[in-house]
């Protein structure tokens, strides 16, 4: 099972249990979903347990009501960003694969979450114009696909009400961002992918960007004006 902290609190991982003994991030819901997806033989790639925290937070901050994630893996994140919504909120979340899509709505279920949530099933980036029509959303978590980034960012640009949120998990692209050459192509898309995003949205007029230090970077943005 991947380490509910990934690397949180700098790789010291008695500051990593300290944050966890005082927040408890994950209940046994949120493990339930880790040793589902072990079960299901789905790869250990979900959100750090204090990532789903943040997430949760956030959402709440913003009082979000409809939100995008890309990416649902066993719905780990889907979960925390629905717990944050209010009972007609919605969020609606994309997953490339049919066997992840089936084990993330068990997921939703468990949760007690799943009249919150649609999953969409297919490539992300064709399956949004199926919720277009749904806009204004509130917030977006970004967490696959990583060469598509920037064409998320285009997607939220115009689709994010203005104070809305855009979330994007692994944003140093576990140090790709700093390497001229790569072993392979995917790991160059992935780099020119995640640069051009993290460029893009630190330098817009439209967006007001920070980034989180945590273990794998987690950019942070919120749309100014349209
Ligand atoms: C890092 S995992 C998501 C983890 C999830 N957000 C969590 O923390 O619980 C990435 C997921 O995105 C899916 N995926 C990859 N490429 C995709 C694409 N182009 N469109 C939709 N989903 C995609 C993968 O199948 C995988 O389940």
């Amino acid at each position: 099972m991947s380490p509910p902290v990934k690397s949180f609190a700098c790789n010291n991982l008695q500051l990593a249990q300290y944050a966890i003994d005082c927040f408890h991030p994950e209940d046994e819901i949120l493990s339930e979903i880790r040793t589902r997806a072990v079960q299901e033989k789905l790869p250990n790639i979900h959100v750090g347990s204090m990532d789903g925290l943040h997430l949760e937070i956030l959402i709440r901050a913003i009082s979000a009501k409809r939100v995008i994630e890309i990416g649902s893996l066993a719905g780990y994140s889907g979960v925390c960003i629905a717990r944050a919504l209010p009972s007609d909120g919605e969020l609606h979340t994309f997953e490339l694969h049919e066997k992840n899509a089936r084990v993330c709505a068990d997921s939703f279920t468990h949760a007690g979450v799943g009249a919150k949530v649609t999953i969409h099933q297919g490539q992300a980036l064709e399956k949004l114009a199926d919720v277009e029509h749904l806009a204004p959303f509130d917030a977006m978590f970004i967490d696959a696909d990583k060469s598509n980034y920037p064409n998320y960012l285009t997607w939220a640009e115009k689709l994010l009400r203005v104070g809305g949120t855009l979330i994007a998990d692994n944003t140093f692209a576990w140090g790709l961002v700093l390497q001229a050459t790569f072993d392979t192509d995917s790991q160059r898309r992935d780099a020119e992918g995640v640069r051009t995003f993290n460029h893009q949205v630190a330098h817009s007029s439209k967006w007001r960007a920070t980034m989180l230090p945590t273990g794998e970077g987690l950019t942070v943005a919120v749309k100014v004006s349209d």
